[in-house]
């Protein structure tokens, strides 16, 4: 089959295959894939770590081509939207079927592609912070890939959403589109103003402290991204529990360690099939343009989703 191959040579360390078919254990489907799309933590950190040669690639949208053999899953013809460690990226995937969810017939493989990370991370990030209704929530990262998913999910839950942006110049419009009702510039004080009752990080460093720091009493903060290297540095009484920070809350996340995704990977691909979220795509292609797509992401040229599709 054709694939996209870790190869350090080449522009981004990609290049345009062949590999072996993957040959599927009796809990998985192979899957005919449509689409894939890039996340910044795959092309950052996955690409790294990944052998030269090896097929990678966490998301995946196609038709079931073989049902897993234990029975589990959908049957041979389904439109699925699948998540993996690896192997996304490729003509054919064998995923194990607790890792994928069914689309309505004749949605767009390229936006169901966005889900399984991004449309995932930012629904189980905000289900870690409790009910949405009528409560302040601050999504940091927002213009990302996660972010937008959690600006529109957050919005839809009932929450005042306030939307964090190192360039609201540029995202502003956007971001109030998608649902944030303020969109500010980091998270301190003086931007946030009001404490927040829940905060899903995807930045990291100085914007989860100052997230942390705007917490209100019995507040969480879901740490799910760290797109930038600065270290964590928390001022003296930051975890005292008087004046206002009764409780709360810092929740590591890791959505390879949720259990029931397929659960959610089907709602989602309903409502992103039905129009009801909006996958953001802001780079689609041909998976010749693999490299392309992958510099922008990583020079944070690109906000929002690449799809790259699969002729
Ligand atoms: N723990 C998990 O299981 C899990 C799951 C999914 C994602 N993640 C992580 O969550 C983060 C967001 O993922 P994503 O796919 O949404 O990434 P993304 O599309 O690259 O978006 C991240 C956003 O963060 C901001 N940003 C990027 N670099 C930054 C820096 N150095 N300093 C401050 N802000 C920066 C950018 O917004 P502006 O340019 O507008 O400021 C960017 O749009 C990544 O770190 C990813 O690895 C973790």
């Amino acid at each position: 089959m054709r694939a996209l191959l870790v190869d350090r040579s080449a522009p981004a360390g990609l290049r345009l295959g062949q590999a072996p078919d993957p040959v599927p254990a009796p809990h998985q489907a192979l899957i005919r894939v449509a689409a894939t799309s890039f996340n910044y933590g795959e092309i950052r950190h996955g690409l790294e770590e990944a052998p030269d040669g090896s097929v990678p690639g966490w998301d995946a949208a196609g038709v079931v081509e073989q049902a897993a053999a234990d029975g589990s899953g959908p049957a041979v013809g389904t439109l699925v939207t699948t998540l993996a460690m690896d192997g996304a990226w490729a003509e054919l995937r064998a995923v194990d079927t607790e890792w994928m969810g069914t689309a309505p017939a004749g949605a767009d493989p390229g936006a169901l592609s966005t889900i399984p990370v991004a449309g995932a991370s930012a629904l189980r990030a905000l289900h870690r912070i409790g009910p949405l209704l009528g409560r302040r929530v601050l999504i940091t990262g927002a213009t990302g890939g996660v972010g937008r998913y959690a600006v529109q999910l957050a919005r839809q839950g009932g929450a005042h959403v306030v939307a964090s942006t190192g360039n609201p110049e540029a995202h502003s419009d956007a971001l109030r589109t998608l649902g944030a009702h303020e969109v500010i510039v980091g998270p301190g004080p003086k931007a946030l103003g009001t404490p927040v009752d829940g905060v899903v990080d995807l930045v990291g460093g100085s914007q989860l402290v100052d997230g942390y720091q705007m917490l209100a009493e019995h507040g969480t903060l879901v740490s799910v991204g760290h797109a930038t290297d600065e270290r964590e540095h928390f001022p003296a009484r930051a975890f005292f529990g008087d004046q206002g920070g009764h409780d709360r809350t810092i929740a590591s996340f890791y959505l390879a360690a949720c259990t029931g995704l397929t659960r959610d990977l089907t709602w989602l691909a309903e409502r992103v099939a039905g129009g009801g979220l909006d996958p953001q795509i802001s780079w689609r292609g041909s998976w010749d343009g693999a490299a392309e797509a992958a510099e922008a992401l990583l020079g944070r040229h690109l906000h929002g989703k690449a799809v790259l599709e699969l002729d």
